[in-house]
């Protein structure tokens, strides 16, 4: 039975599809169109400002110093492998259902609307709780240079992780905030603001990598695969699930040390699946997606390899700081001047991640609403900027709030849990999609499909195996609200709900 012919009425419902060619005619409706202003090259800019951030600047210290050593750098290689194969996918969907909403509106196409909703809820999770981490770590390096010169938050308005009782992060509120006023106003604006912020963060980790490299003691990176020194700590839910299922003993450094780094490193690589969610505001998405997902993706694997040997280099593994391991390893050394220019450029450079991941938080919320899955208010467009300010608006706020009361660690496994999950479907749903459309145009094609599909799914599956089963827990949980959801409104509102059943 092919998904496109369910047995019978009630449960093809779950599986009905948006056609293709629908998806498309959506996007010209005027009041739910968005303008198409974006070329390759605003691709790329925005793949590597939504990529790099609080991924390479915050945690390949404490991935160096507790899980991977040295070899922290062959962690960031096996999260890029993950990522490369689910980006070749991405490319696929991306250019063949060039509209808004990622890997949502691809699985719409393919999959169903049930694993449609399913993903979308599911991205929701990703970019919600993303934007709040990396708006928490950008006020980290934002309080620390305010500290240099003398300005001091009290710590009650510093965040949960600072604060000893009551605390809240003023500066990643007030981040939140600011970014949903500026995309309210505009992709045009944001894509302008970003061009200009990325090649600053851009600039900065080369700073880090060619003048890191001449700091380099060789003594530091041997062992570069230190000895592994047993079980992760706890046996509990926070160890991960691998452990669980299969009686593994994941280790902290050691070969094992590489895989459960590489589990919580990926964190750096997402956004580049964000670009994808921009299709419709692309002048050629046939031919740009590809490009600019995909051009993004190289640059930053090259780059976090880089930068993890050269700071390991720097400084024994052990001694890594983990709030803002790459400006300390220079202040380490004797070079305080460096360290202050790093803080800095990491500052401005993590608030075009949270901004770009609030975009794409934004485009797949509109996206759902826009089919009725979700109250088709939310999908009306600014009459002037044509944006979608009122999903814009609200998610803006639930975000800003969350990034507020939140502590980083937590969440940032959650969000690597979700991600994953989507890259598995939109795997999938390349297969799905050969066989039942092999008619459709497609701009980019995947290579050796099934098997290069079939390699992403197992191995964004192995990634998620490392994670804590605690995460899985909590990944569960909301996977069962968005189930309830469905269940009690958008099936009933969704737009291809016929009115007779
Ligand atoms: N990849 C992004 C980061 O590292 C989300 O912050």
């Amino acid at each position: 039975m092919s998904i496109q012919e369910p047995k019978s009425r009630s449960a093809g419902s779950y599986f009905r599809t948006k056609s293709v060619e629908q998806s498309i005619l959506d996007t010209e409706e005027p009041e739910h169109g968005l303008r198409k202003t974006l070329s390759a090259f605003d691709l790329t800019v925005f793949g590597v400002g939504a990529i790099i951030g609080t991924g390479i600047f915050v945690l390949t210290g404490a991935v160096a110093r507790n899980t991977a050593g040295p070899a922290t750098a062959l962690a960031f290689v096996a999260a890029g492998v993950v990522c490369g194969l689910a980006a070749i996918c991405y490319a696929e969907f991306a250019s063949t259902v060039p509209v808004a909403g990622s890997a949502y509106t691809f699985s719409y196409a393919t999959l169903g609307e049930l694993i449609a909703w399913t993903i979308g809820w599911d991205l929701i999770l990703e970019f919600a709780l993303g934007t709040a981490v990396v708006a928490v770590g950008w006020s980290g390096y934002v309080r620390s240079l305010m500290d240099n010169v003398g300005w001091h938050l009290p710590d009650a308005l510093s965040g949960p992780d600072v604060a000893e009782d009551f605390g809240f992060d003023l500066l990643a509120f007030l981040l939140v905030l600011l970014l949903t006023a500026i995309l309210t106003i505009g992709v045009k604006l944001s894509a302008r603001l970003t061009a200009i912020v990325v090649a600053i963060k851009v600039t900065v980790v080369l700073i880090v990598i060619i003048a890191g490299s001449f700091f380099i003691v060789a003594d530091n990176w041997d062992p570069f695969i230190p000895e592994s020194e047993g079980t992760v700590e706890g046996s509990g839910l926070d160890a991960p699930l691998i452990q669980h299922l299969f009686g593994y003993e994941p280790t902290t450094f050691g070969v094992q040390g590489i895989f459960t780094a590489a589990a919580v490193v990926f964190f750096a690589f997402i956004g580049f699946d964000i670009v994808a969610t921009t299709a419709e505001e692309t002048r050629n998405p046939q031919r740009d997606m590809p490009r600019g997902i995909l051009g993004s993706l190289f640059i930053c694997t090259v780059l976090y390899v880089a930068v993890s040997i050269v700071v390991t280099g720097m400084q024994n593994y052990r001694r890594l700081s983990v709030d803002a391991p790459l400006a300390d390893a220079f202040k380490d050394t004797g070079h305080p001047w460096y360290a202050g220019a790093i803080s800095f450029g990491a500052a401005v450079g993590l608030t075009t991640v949270c901004m770009i991941l609030l975009l794409g938080q934004t485009r797949v919320f509109f996206a759902m609403s826009r089919d009725g899955l979700l109250p088709r208010f939310f999908s009306r467009t600014h009459p002037h900027y044509a944006t979608p300010y009122r999903s814009t608006i609200l998610l803006g706020v639930v975000i800003a709030i969350i990034a507020g009361f939140t502590s980083i660690t937590e969440l940032a496994t959650l969000v690597n849990i979700g991600t994953l999950f989507a890259f598995v479907l939109v795997a999938i749903g390349v297969i799905v999609l050969r066989r039942t459309r092999p008619d459709l145009p497609r701009a980019f094609r995947t290579p050796w499909v099934p098997w290069l599909p079939i390699a992403s799914v197992a191995a964004s599956t192995w990634l998620m195996l490392q994670l804590p089963a605690e995460t899985w827990v909590r990944f569960g949980g909301w996977m069962i609200a968005g189930f309830v959801i469905y269940f009690l409104y958008s099936r009933s509102h969704s737009r291809m709900h016929p009115p007779n059943q």
